[in-house]
C-alpha cells in the first residue's frame, strides 16, 4: 500500500500572519478528521521557522516542507538555505525541481542530484517535480522528456534512496492555468513513469507515491485521485484556501 500525500505549495505567496492562520484553519479543519493521507503544507522560507512550531506545539496534524534548498551543505552561498537550516524547523519534505525554479532559475539536472542527496543524506523526503511544456506534450516529445529528467537525477540514486523519494507529475501547461490534465492523461503518464523507474529499480518503483499537479482542485481532484498510479496531489492555488485544500484531502 502506498502512501497517500497531499501537498500544498503556497509559492511566494501570504506574510507571515497570512500563512499562521491559514495554518490555524488547517488545524481547526483537520481537528476531527481522519484520514490516511498525509497532508504537507510548503510554505515560503521566511515562515517554516513559526509555522513549524506552530504545528508543533499544537499537536497539529499536518507534516511541513520546504519548497526548494541549497545544493551545497553550508558555508558562503549568500542567499540560499542548507537542508539542515530546513531540518532544525521541522520540516520533513523538500520540494525539488519545481518547473517553476527548472525555467525562471536555471535549475539543472546535475543540481538538482546534488540537492537530493543532500535531502535524502539529512533523513529528509524530496518531492522530486517532473514534467513537460505544452509545445513538448503537442510535438508528443512528453514521455521522452519526463523520461530524461527521470533518468537524470533519479536513476543515479541507490534502491535504498530511491525508497525516500516522492515523485510529483506537474505538466507545465495545467500549472497555475485552469487547464487540469484529464484523469486519463494523468494516469497514462503515472503509469509510464512507474515503468521509467521499475526499468532501473525494479520493485522499489511499486511503492513510490507519484503525486499529480496542475490546477488540481476540489472539483477534479476525486476523479484524479481515483486512478491506479496516482497517489495524492500537488497542489498551488488550492492550497492557499484552508477549505479547498482539506476538500481535495477528502477526495480520497
Ligand atoms: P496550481 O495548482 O496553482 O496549478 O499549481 C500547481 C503547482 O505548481 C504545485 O506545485
Amino acid at each position: 500500500m502506498r502512501k497517500k500525500i497531499v501537498a500544498g505549495n503556497w509559492k511566494m505567496n501570504t506574510v507571515l500572519p497570512e500563512g499562521e492562520f491559514l495554518v490555524k484553519q488547517l488545524e481547526f479543519l483537520t481537528k476531527e478528521m481522519e484520514t490516511d493521507v498525509e497532508i504537507i503544507v510548503c510554505p515560503p522560507f521566511t515562515h517554516l521557522a513559526t509555522i513549524g512550531k506552530l504545528i508543533k506545539d499544537n499537536g497539529i496534524k499536518i507534516c511541513m516542507g520546504a519548497q526548494n534548498c541549497a545544493d551545497h551543505e553550508s558555508g558562503a552561498y549568500t542567499g540560499e538555505v542548507s537542508v539542515k537550516m530546513l531540518k532544525d524547523v521541522s520540516c520533513k519534505y523538500v520540494i525539488l525541481g519545481h518547473s517553476e525554479r527548472r525555467e525562471y532559475y536555471g535549475e539543472t539536472s546535475e543540481k538538482l542530484y546534488k540537492k537530493i542527496n543532500l535531502v535524502i543524506n539529512e533523513g529528509m523526503v524530496p518531492i522530486f517535480c517532473v514534467g513537460e511544456r505544452l509545445e513538448e506534450r503537442e510535438s508528443g516529445r512528453h514521455f521522452e522528456v519526463v523520461s530524461e529528467q527521470i533518468q537524470e537525477v533519479l536513476y543515479k540514486l541507490r534502491g535504498v534512496e530511491l525508497d525516500k523519494v516522492v515523485v510529483a507529475y506537474e505538466p507545465v501547461w495545467a500549472i497555475g492555468t485552469g487547464r487540469t490534465a484529464t484523469s486519463d492523461q494523468a494516469e497514462e503518464m503515472h503509469a509510464y513513469i512507474r515503468r521509467v523507474i521499475a526499468s532501473k529499480f525494479g520493485e522499489h518503483a511499486d511503492i513510490i507515491p507519484i503525486l499529480y499537479g496542475g490546477s488540481c482542485k476540489p472539483s477534479n481532484a476525486a476523479e484524479i485521485f481515483l486512478k491506479q498510479n496516482v497517489d495524492g496531489g500537488l497542489i498551488g492555488g488550492a492550497s492557499l484556501v484552508a477549505q479547498d485544500f482539506i476538500d481535495i484531502v477528502k477526495s480520497f
